[in-house]
């Protein structure tokens, strides 16, 4: 199965530390690959280097076999990437409907085509994904005064109302009581089954087991191992690297 979104040779150097170091990334269509490693592996900035966050030193990005290297975070979100970030980076003081509906908004960086501009159809986009991540009836409410959990959740309707086909997720369900963790499983599977293609920073590994179909394990910067749940995690030098027991 050919992949949909390809890096290869994908590499950023900051002053000494090669942050990511010639990592080969293949997202196949319609399942989620999970990138793992400890902290500092260069995950984040793999992400940042395939959305345009960052520039990298060498490397390209393909998506269905069309380079899409050297655009701005604007032009790859427009083609069907979305992403979310560690902190988050909602809007603080604006409703949770609004910060959905900035999404939405032809101007944002997160507005895909298709969805229609419409005042209707933005709306009606926004309340999907507010229904869809349990947020409707918190859907007035500042997204400051949200509880962690359901911040967590709103980075995702943001996401959702985009209509994106490739979602890259940056530890998404880090920190979520285990209610929350299973209701955020069953909605990536729910997603995965209208489509979307999904890319997913976890440090969970049960979340790791019960979602991905594949892993990439990255270490200092470089892809250590890649393979199906099973295999990586059963191996024993990747567990003692993962869990800090550096030799
Ligand atoms: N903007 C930056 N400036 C300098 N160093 C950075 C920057 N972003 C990341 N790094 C460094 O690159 C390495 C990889 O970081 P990161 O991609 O955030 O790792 P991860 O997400 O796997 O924890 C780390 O050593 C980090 O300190
Ligand atoms: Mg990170």
């Amino acid at each position: 199965m050919s992949a949909l979104l390809s890096a290869r040779g994908l590499t950023r150097r900051f002053g000494g530390i090669a942050a990511v170091d010639g990592v080969d990334l293949d997202l196949a269509p319609g399942l989620i690959t999970a990138l793992i490693g400890p902290n500092g592996a260069g995950k984040t900035t793999l992400f940042n280097l395939i959305t345009g966050h960052l520039a990298p030193d060498a490397g390209t990005v393909t998506l269905a076999d069309v380079a899409i290297g050297r655009r701005t975070p604007h032009a790859i979100a427009r083609l069907g990437i979305a992403r979310s970030f560690q902190d988050l980076r909602l809007f603080a003081r604006m409703s949770v409907r609004d910060n959905v509906l900035c999404a939405t908004e032809p101007a944002s960086w997160f507005w895909q085509p298709g969805g229609g501009t419409s005042r209707e159809s933005r709306a009606a986009r926004a309340e999907h994904a507010l229904a869809a991540t349990g947020l409707t009836d918190l859907s007035r409410a500042d997204a400051a005064d949200l509880a962690y959990a359901e911040r967590k959740f709103l980075s995702l309707a943001r996401i959702i109302a985009t209509g994106a086909r490739i979602w890259l997720l940056d530890e998404p369900a880090s920190g979520l009581d285990p209610a929350s963790r299973a209701r955020f499983s069953a909605l990536l599977r729910e997603k995965l089954g209208e489509g979307v293609t999904i890319c997913l920073i976890e440090h969970n590994l049960d979340i790791v087991i019960e979602l991905a179909d594949r892993i990439v394990f990255l270490d200092q910067g470089r892809k250590l191992a890649e393979g199906d749940p099973e295999t990586i995690l059963n191996d024993p030098a990747l567990a003692a690297i993962y869990f800090g027991e550096r030799a």
